[in-house]
């Protein structure tokens, strides 16, 4: 359906997780369970993810390749979401993992994804996270420079990796989530590769990547990646990235899954593996926060601000990018009163949505924001000492919590 939801309506738009509903309450349930009391009992704001919607999607990616090759593997994107819980659930499900950091594998692997099956990235890996990286066993590292070349022959001799290039192919997304164009600080310009190959000495080069950005309906330059990258020589591995979009509102209608991975198919070469790397298209629709109002503020002839108990320390998306989300308050759908949601933080722009529709919102309101489980809780900040949210798992009317609310203990931890 478009627009927002109604009262009289049990499903909701493709916006919120897969499952969700409005029960017999007029409540939203996220993974059979009525967020209202989520609110209730694990306070707000509060990321609550249906695990069920990440199991759902980790499972049409799988299909999808496994329905056109046997050669594939599917990696985990987890800057989008890096946490425990959803590397145990995404290993469970089969999904390797792509770190960025040293970090980010060390909750990879806490999660249980072999450290063979990780694949790590970054323009710029430190030699102590790439020492980390080799201690553990890690599967690929994927050079990003020539200096990495120099800094892994001396530290990881014999090591497999893959070769980061910028394939030349602009894909049509904010300018800040771009990466494959030729002005970009990731990974080697097609002309250098041949000097890259000549450089290396004991490495193994096992395949080629590229990710030309993130948040991509179309679907020609997710297609065009094998065929640059097929052309640039054989490989046993070829890593296309990331980047497929999802719905932020509801009139947003993103490729299924089953057609990227058949765009992302169409000119690979018979017999190669092929890689890609979901991050927000895994988990992005998965998640919603909610919020609670606090306070109202009409300014007579120009507008009504509805002030919530979050902001952009927890979504920074709509500062950052200008990214469009919608909203529902909880308990009632639908309505006319048009206004601003706005966060708590000591800033003008903390704005999360610049022009909401609400039904007559009043303090105590839960408010939820939908389509906020890819980089929310992973971008998220203490920006005015507040202690970042929990992440709540549904499933089956089940909620536990898998990330702890930080508390002011925790604010003061890391201090001397
Ligand atoms: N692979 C690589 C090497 C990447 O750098 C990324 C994302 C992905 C895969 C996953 O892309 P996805 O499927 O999630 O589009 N913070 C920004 C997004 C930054 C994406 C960075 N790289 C945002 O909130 O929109």
């Amino acid at each position: 359906m478009s627009g927002r939801m109604t009262q009289d309506t049990a499903a909701v738009s493709h916006v919120y997780p897969i499952g969700s509903r409005i029960n017999e309450a007029g409540r939203l349930e996220v993974g059979g369970c009525d967020v209202v009391e989520l609110a209730r009992e694990f306070g707000t704001p509060a990321y609550v993810y249906a695990e069920d919607d990440i199991r759902t999607r980790a499972r049409a990616y799988l299909d999808a390749f496994r329905a056109r090759t046997e050669h594939f593997e599917v990696v985990y994107a987890s800057k989008a979401f890096p946490c425990t819980a959803v590397f145990r659930l995404l290993a469970e499900e089969g999904i390797s993992a792509d770190v960025a950091s040293g970090g980010e594998l060390y909750l990879a692997l806490k999660g249980g994804i072999p450290a063979e099956r990780c694949y790590f990235h970054g323009n710029n890996k430190t030699e102590a996270e790439l020492r980390y990286a080799v201690e553990q066993g890690i599967g690929h590292i994927v050079a990003d420079s020539f200096d990495e070349l120099d800094r892994l022959e001396r530290i990881a001799p014999g090591q497999r990796i893959l070769l980061r290039v910028t394939p030349g192919i602009e894909a049509d997304t904010h300018e800040k989530i771009q990466t494959g164009q030729v002005d970009s600080k990731f990974g080697f310009q097609i002309d250098d590769l041949p000097r890259a190959l000549e450089r290396i000495e004991t490495l193994e080069v096992r395949g080629l990547h590229a990710h030309i950005g993130s948040q991509i309906f179309d679907l020609d330059p997710l297609e065009r990646i094998a065929e640059v990258l097929s052309s640039l020589g054989d490989y046993p591995l070829l890593n296309l990235g990331g980047g497929l979009a999802i719905a932020y509102t509801s009139d947003q209608r993103p490729p299924e899954v089953d057609e990227y991975v058949e765009a992302l198919l169409a000119r690979a070469p018979e017999g190669v593996t092929v890689l890609c790397e979901p991050g927000r298209s895994l988990v992005g629709n998965a998640g919603v926060t909610l919020y609670t109002v606090g306070t109202v503020k009409e300014v007579p002839g120009v507008r009504t601000y509805v002030a919530v108990d979050g902001g952009m320390a927890d979504n920074p998306r709509p500062m950052l990018y200008g990214a469009r989300y919608e909203a529902t308050l909880a308990d009632r759908f639908g309505g006319s009163t048009e206004c601003r949601v706005v966060g708590m933080h000591c800033e003008s722009g903390d704005i999360l949505l610049p022009e909401a529709v609400l039904d007559d919102p009043r303090p105590g309101d839960v408010l939820v924001m939908p389509a906020t489980g890819a980089y929310g809780h992973a971008m998220a900040s203490n920006y005015n000492a507040v202690p970042r949210p929990p992440v709540i798992f549904c499933s089956g009317g089940d909620a536990r919590v898998v990330v702890r609310r930080e508390t002011y203990e925790d604010l003061a931890r890391r201090d001397v």
